[in-house]
């Protein structure tokens, strides 16, 4: 549970970090998809993260609550294309794990790995993992 003003202007559960709040879902760990219509129902977005001190504050949180969160990245429509979905827009900022993406029996959505470290790995779509939702404080 957070209080006060690191989570000002979000609401319950949600964790404020610059202009975002972000939820870190770990009780219903679901495929990318599925993931992605969660955050939805919330007015959310699966997190997209462009930036180091965003990357660096997910993966700070991601690590406290340990396991492995989808992020809302994806190559599904063009192999090697990776895009933050909502936006369809390309990665600037990225921080691939060591030999990531390996597209390892046919990966394509990005994760926060813990065997990275946090950085980030492709994984299969289809597989159940917990997620982190975003949207606008
Ligand atoms: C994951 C792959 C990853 C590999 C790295 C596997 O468990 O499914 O996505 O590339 O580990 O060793
Ligand atoms: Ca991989």
């Amino acid at each position: 549970m957070e209080f006060g003003c690191v989570s000002a202007g979000c609401p319950n559960h949600w964790i404020r970090y610059g202009k975002y709040c972000y939820l870190f879902v770990t009780r219903y760990p679901m495929e990318w998809i599925d993931a992605m219509t969660f955050c939805k129902t919330y007015g959310a977005i699966l997190a997209e993260v462009k930036s180091s001190s965003v990357n660096t504050f997910l993966r700070h949180e991601a690590r406290r609550l340990t396991g492995i969160f989808w992020l809302g990245g994806s190559d599904m429509f063009i192999e090697r294309s990776w895009k933050w979905m909502s936006s369809n827009t390309r990665f600037y900022y990225s921080t691939w794990g060591h030999g990531e993406p390996n597209d390892s029996g046919g990966e394509h959505c990005v994760q926060l790995h813990s065997s990275f470290n946090y950085a980030w790995n492709d994984a299969k779509c289809q597989n159940r993992f917990n997620f982190i939702c975003q949207k606008a404080a």
